[in-house]
């Protein structure tokens, strides 16, 4: 086969082959199809897009390139989540322990946060102790124990989407509805869970800006997920602006941690109940009562064991940044706008993102929102406070924040 004559295919618009997809794919993992060469071919997928058959067989020959995860000896039935990514959506830290305590098991696969988004696994890790490395037996041992686990994917999974991914990183070539929907679903396929929920963000601070395209991606996503056996349902929640009132590491689990002792922001609170039930329903366990779960304490309980469970210490001060910079309102009326994407990227320049995958994170980076669109603000009153160990970060984020990131409109204006 040459990957050539699949590149150019591809890029003159035709539609690969099952067998020129299943060669490409296990070449670039063997490493015989070089770096340069993925990149044009991702390039050409992200012009030209593929059909429905060209992503199922790109999903299934990601899938073949590792292993396949067996959770067949647990005694409950597995759910999983997966968000395609936002800002301030720290939901998976309160579902998982809040669905495993009404009795599935969540074997939850989670990954970095790169660019403005936020990562499940940089938050987790800022609880002093606590691993996001577990190999298959140890992850195994956890679900069965407490019932939830929060860990990275092994090596072993998907090995063809680990190294495509960081390729597309870099070469702007994330934002592909195929290549985005092939990359989520041969990690959770391969991962052996037996129902999936998805949570499609829509809005400025997710990949799909618009309502049609996180439509679209979903539906693929749900039919790749519904041919490999796998229960999968699809929810498309807005990210114009971010989830609760906090973006950043520590600051996030911080307000997880409230949510699960029964207080929190209520979009938090409403989201997580919402996937929390979805999950249920996809794993059998229709009757379950996840809002119980949480006002009597089991879901608490459940996330003190998982943390744990992978060396975390639950009762640990979480990280607070050295430094603190107050954004006031800028006029007195309603909040109309704060852009998620304007408020990821100012968490990331503050520190709480990274730019490679290799950099690290700081645990105590964020901004802590004072209030939400739709919410009453007077003139000058703390509006943002933004945390970083590294002051010199501030003007960045403060510029991150300009145009037209926040809005505030006269009361009878918003009244209208
Ligand atoms: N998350 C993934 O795992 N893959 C993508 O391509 C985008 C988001």
């Amino acid at each position: 086969m040459d990957v050539i004559s699949i590149i150019r295919t591809k890029r003159d618009g035709g539609a690969l082959s099952d067998a020129q997809i299943d060669w490409a794919v296990a070449a670039y993992t063997s490493g015989e199809v070089a770096d340069e060469q993925m990149s044009a071919l991702a390039m050409a997928i992200l012009l030209n897009g593929m059909e429905r058959r060209e992503i199922a067989r790109w999903t299934a020959a990601m899938i073949a390139s590792g292993e396949r995860m067996d959770f067949g000896s647990l005694a409950r039935p597995t759910a999983d989540k997966h968000s395609t990514g936002g800002v301030g959506d720290k939901i998976t830290l309160p579902l998982a322990p809040l669905v495993a305590a009404c009795g599935a098991a969540v074997p939850q696969l989670s990954g970095r946060g790169l660019g403005h988004t936020g990562g499940t696994l940089d938050k987790l890790e800022s609880i002093p102790g606590w691993r996001a490395s577990l190999d298959n037996a140890e992850m195994l041992r956890v679900l069965d124990e407490v019932g939830a686990v929060i860990c990275a994917a092994g090596d072993g999974l998907a090995p063809a989407d680990r190294k495509l991914y960081a390729l597309r990183d870099v070469t702007g070539t994330v934002e592909s509805l195929p290549l985005i929907a092939s990359s989520i679903m041969s990690k959770k396929i391969a991962e052996g869970t037996g129902s999936l929920v998805l949570d499609v963000k829509v809005g400025s601070g997710a990949f799909m800006k618009t309502l049609d395209d996180a439509r679209a991606l979903a539906e693929t996503m749900v039919g790749l997920g519904t041919d490999h056996g796998v229960r999968t349902v699809a929810l498309l929640t807005d990210m114009s602006t971010p989830l609760g009132r906090t973006a950043g590491n520590a600051l996030e689990v911080r307000e997880s941690v409230e949510v699960l002792a029964g207080g929190g922001p209520r979009d938090v609170v409403d989201l997580t109940l919402a996937l929390a039930r979805e999950m249920l329903d996809a794993a059998g366990l229709p009757d379950a009562d996840p809002a119980r779960a949480l006002a009597d304490g089991s879901a608490m309980d459940h996330w003190r064991r998982m943390i744990a469970a992978q060396g975390g210490d639950p009762d640990a001060p979480l990280p607070v940044a050295r430094e603190r910079h107050v954004v006031p309102a800028p006029a007195g009326g309603v909040l109309a706008k704060l852009d998620a994407y304007a408020v990821g990227l100012a968490a990331w320049r503050l520190g709480a993102g990274r730019a490679r995958k290799e950099e690290s994170v700081q645990a105590a980076a964020g901004i802590e929102l004072h209030a939400k669109p739709g919410e009453s603000v007077a003139e000058g009153a703390p509006l943002l406070t933004l945390h970083t160990d590294t002051p010199e970060r501030f003007e960045a984020a403060l510029e991150a924040l300009t145009g037209d990131a926040i809005s505030v409109v006269p009361a009878e204006e918003a009244a209208a």
